[in-house]
């Protein structure tokens, strides 16, 4: 029996080994996945013993993803561009892989909605680590602009300056979102505090998507304000799920289903 985990802290209410037990009872892996709280100065011991134990595989969560990105051998692009790592693999040779799997599970759980992106005008909310790891997929599926707006400007202007190579990107304070969006894409750890980034009232096109990166009972402050403007409204949950899969994909080889697993956790949530 092969045996993976995710290491957070704090660890306790996570949805992982259930989306990732699953996952293996569909696909039929012999493995077993469980939390484990890593002490937040020793990351690297923890994952260390894991291994030792026989661990063959991770998710990080918040607050190891940059330790996670250090501890690697190898590194996929989106990992490097990224600066963070949430999925950890063990090599056949013991050397360690890391990718982080957030952004392509932002983008499947898009496209599972029918979210169209190339040619769209997507506007992210916030410049946080949650942000930089998506803008790399999110670029990969070619909008006519990828504007993130974040409540201190010069980070998200410098953070839009490391991609400018990947598409058309760029950076500002609230106060320069302008226009109207087809997508809208909130990354900030404002709905956690229950606050609601200052927005124009003219924000959304016809049709347009607003996506919250979190997920909880209720709708988020951004999704409730989205939703009365017209908005198409999607939490993060999906993405949760997505992330997951793609994680497991690469440690198992096998792709599961992710909507019955969705559907599950939706009607726990309520
Ligand atoms: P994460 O890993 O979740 O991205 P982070 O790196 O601490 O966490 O980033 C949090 C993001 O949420 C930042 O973009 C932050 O804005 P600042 O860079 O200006 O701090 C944003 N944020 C947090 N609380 C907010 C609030 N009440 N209103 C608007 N933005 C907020």
């Amino acid at each position: 029996t092969d045996r993976y985990c995710v290491f957070g802290h704090p660890i306790t209410h996570s949805k992982s080994p259930a989306i990732h037990k699953a996952f293996a009872a569909e696909t039929a892996q012999d493995m077993m996945y469980i939390a484990i709280e890593a002490p937040v100065d020793d990351f690297a011991g923890a994952w260390r013993t894991f291994v030792a134990d026989g661990g063959k595989g991770a998710n990080v969560t918040v607050p190891f993803k940059e330790d996670a990105y250090r501890l690697c051998d190898r590194l996929s692009d989106q990992a490097r561009r990224a600066g963070a790592v949430n999925t950890l693999k063990l090599e056949a040779d013991g050397r360690v892989y890391g990718d982080t799997t957030d952004g392509v599970g932002l983008v499947a759980d898009l496209k599972r909605h029918g979210v169209q992106l190339e040619g769209a005008r997507v506007l992210l909310l916030g410049a946080g680590g949650a942000v930089r790891g998506v803008l790399a997929p999110l670029l990969g599926e070619s909008p006519s602009e990828l504007h993130i707006a974040n409540r201190t400007a010069h980070k998200a202007e410098s953070l839009a300056a490391d991609f400018t190579d990947l598409g058309n990107i760029l950076g500002s304070g609230f106060d320069a979102i302008g226009g109207r969006y087809d997508v809208v894409i909130n990354g900030t750890s404002a709905s956690l505090a229950g606050d609601l980034p200052p927005l124009p009232e003219t924000l959304f096109n016809d049709g347009a998507f607003a996506y919250d990166m979190m997920y909880s009972a209720e709708p988020t402050v951004f999704l409730a304000w989205s939703e009365a403007r017209g908005a198409r409204c999607v939490d993060g949950l999906g993405m949760l799920v997505e992330q997951a899969a793609a994680s497991f994909a690469q440690w198992r080889g096998v792709v599961p289903s992710t909507a019955p697993v969705l559907s599950a956790l939706r009607e726990q949530l309520k």
